[in-house]
């Protein structure tokens, strides 16, 4: 079988980490080249892995002509850089979140459906050991008629002080919520089959990145006077089939655990479904 050619755009720790070593261990798979904006990042992990280096990820896939590509650039480029491949007619996987909003998401899904190539976020977790759990215990009817979804992702302190995630442009001009909240609202909605939302609300809040005492607990350093994102939310979505949803994320709270703690429950009128961490077996009771 051909190898399948891929390049990789951002390769940050995560895009090295992530994307590009775990692709230099398939067999059927070939990386062709990187791309980043940051000379000499693209240089250095360009020799890492002996292949070939771009910072215009135009001109790698103009040059190259790879089959498909992970996005791995800050958050606030995802969308763009998503629509400008798959434009080119390259298949895409792009780390979460696909995009900031809702009319650049839209926008790179019908570019997606138009070219017709693929496009896959990586919302890892679906397929930990927790969720594949819980959505097989759904799919065989365990929970019955699900009514209430609540989904917690929160670390006492783990705000991520790099400009990536909190510069407002490029992280999409959201904090916690986008970060992390979108791993929670994404692995629900999976578990709950993708029901339609008819009314969401809820609040945002920043209440320690401002704060110049919290650059010395939490990841990274920062400068608290440009602090402008929420570091927790709080939201309540129900949807059409009359679930409820109710999320809280935070990078930072006075919450009692020390880590970041995960917590995924599904309550339906047969069983609960709940699930600690990514990796923990998911309890039915
Ligand atoms: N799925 C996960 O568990 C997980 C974990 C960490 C990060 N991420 C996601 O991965 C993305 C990157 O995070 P990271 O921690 O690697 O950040 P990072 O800052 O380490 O890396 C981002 C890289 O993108 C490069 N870049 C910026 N603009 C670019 C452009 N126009 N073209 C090419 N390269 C460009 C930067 O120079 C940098 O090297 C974020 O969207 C983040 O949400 C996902």
């Amino acid at each position: 079988m051909d190898k399948v050619r891929v390049g990789v755009i951002g390769v940050g720790g995560h895009g090295r980490g992530r994307h590009l070593i775990p692709y230099t261990k398939l067999s059927n798979v070939e990386v062709v080249a990187v791309a980043d904006v940051n000379q000499r990042r693209a240089e250095e992990v360009g020799r890492e892995f002996k292949v070939k280096y771009y910072t215009d990820y135009m001109e790698m896939i103009e040059r190259e002509n790879p089959d498909a590509v992970s996005i791995v650039t800050p958050t606030g480029l995802h969308a763009k850089v998503a629509k400008d491949v798959l434009s080119k007619g390259v298949h895409v996987l792009v780390d979460k979140p696909l995009g900031a909003n809702l009319s650049e998401v839209v926008d790179v899904v019908r570019t997606a459906k138009a070219k017709g190539k693929v496009l896959m976020v990586g919302y890892w977790s679906r397929f930990s050991p927790a969720l594949k759990f819980g959505a097989e215990a759904m799919s065989l009817g365990m929970v019955g008629e699900p009514y209430l979804a609540y989904g917690y992702l929160v670390r006492r302190r783990g705000i991520p002080g790099s400009p990536t995630f909190i510069d407002k442009q490029l992280s999409g001009g959201r904090g916690a919520l986008l970060d992390i909240g979108c791993y929670i609202l994404d692995n629900l909605l999976s578990l709950l089959n993708f029901p339609r939302p008819v009314t969401v609300s809820g609040a945002t809040y920043t209440k320690f990145g401002r704060n110049p005492e919290e650059v010395k607990f939490n990841w990274g350093s920062w400068d608290p006077s440009k602090f402008e994102l929420e570091d927790y939310a709080v939201g309540f979505i129900r949807f059409e089939n009359g679930v409820s949803m109710i999320i809280e994320v935070g990078w930072a709270a006075n919450v009692s655990h020390v880590g970041e703690v995960g917590i995924y429950r599904v309550l339906g009128n047969k069983g609960g479904l709940e699930g600690r961490g990514h990796e923990a077996v998911t309890e039915m009771t």
